[in-house]
């Protein structure tokens, strides 16, 4: 987790939050270990800010990897920040219900939760599956 924890802080330095001031950090682990960070990157026209699960997701998908075994998120603290309801779909799209999402303030650790705590009776990949 140590990696992920790094990767994720670095990457929430990278922050663009002008408008909401409120930075974020995220980070993968693929299927093959490869590691995959993002962070959020808000917009002028507001409602065309990406957040950091979106950014790590993309990288990921984008070196060739397509699931995720584990993630994390650093927040500002002290309170626990979870993925926004987007993000945990996005999350669904290439994790299962067991996947651990480690949720971090700036000095480390806060909680660790699953993806399916975080997005029970969840529609996935399998749904639209052609028989
Ligand atoms: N944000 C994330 O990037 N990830 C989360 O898990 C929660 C929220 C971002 C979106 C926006 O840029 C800022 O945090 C405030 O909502």
């Amino acid at each position: 987790m140590d990696d992920l924890l790094r990767l994720a802080r670095q990457m929430r330095t990278r922050a663009h939050a002008p408008y909401s001031k409120f930075q974020v950090g995220a980070a993968l682990r693929a299927a093959d270990g490869s590691i995959h960070g993002g962070c959020n990157v808000e917009n002028a026209a507001y409602p065309q800010g990406l957040c950091a699960e979106a950014g790590a997701i993309a990288a990921m998908v984008a070196a060739g990897q397509t699931r995720i075994l584990e993630c994390l998120v650093v927040g500002a603290g002290p309170e626990v920040i979870t993925p926004c309801g987007g993000c945990r779909q996005k999350l669904r799209e290439f994790a299962a219900d067991d996947m651990k999402i480690h949720l971090c303030g700036p000095d480390g650790l806060q909680r660790t939760v699953t993806l399916g705590e975080l997005l029970p009776l969840s529609f996935g990949p399998q749904h639209v599956a052609k028989p």
